[in-house]
């Protein structure tokens, strides 16, 4: 199982994490958790690419992306995930697996953060565990992808 590749999506908002409500989102940068998702991988033969975007087009865009250049992608869409049926349809589309991460637990939160509608195109979702949650996901996509 060498050399696999995933990429790494983070939706609306998350170019703003260390300064956007670091009570829930925690102190540290995007690019300070993608560097440590990337080492993290690359102890395991995964190779990471990073995507962020704040519009929904371009999330659809780039896991048209995950179809023909990776062999699989976690994604956490942010406030997308509770209405985007455009990054829904985009993941079934792709077939390839798509996991579904949150930094907080969406389910503690807010009502309109427990619906996630592209949770039902996901091969799983993990949330609540802030960057472990990405950890995890590369975990069990070292799984998914033996
Ligand atoms: C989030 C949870 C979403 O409800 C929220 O809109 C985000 C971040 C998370 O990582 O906890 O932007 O996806």
């Amino acid at each position: 199982m060498a050399n696999r590749k995933l990429l790494i999506i983070n939706g609306p908002n998350l170019n703003l994490l260390s300064v956007r409500e670091p009570g829930i989102y925690g102190n540290q940068s995007l690019e300070e958790i993608n560097n440590a998702i990337s080492v993290y991988a690359k102890g395991m033969d995964i190779n990471c690419s990073f995507f962020q975007s704040n519009c929904e087009g371009e999330i659809v865009s780039a896991l048209h992306s995950v179809r023909t250049d990776y062999d699989g992608c976690i994604l956490n869409a942010g406030a997308y995930t509770h209405y985007s049926y455009a990054i829904y349809d985009a993941i079934k589309a792709i077939e390839k697996p798509v996991i579904e991460v949150h930094l907080s637990n969406v389910n503690a939160r807010e009502e309109f953060r427990k619906t996630s509608v592209i949770a039902p195109a996901c091969v799983g979702s993990i949330s609540g565990f802030g960057k472990n949650s990405y950890f995890l996901a590369v975990n069990v996509m070292k799984e998914i992808l033996k």
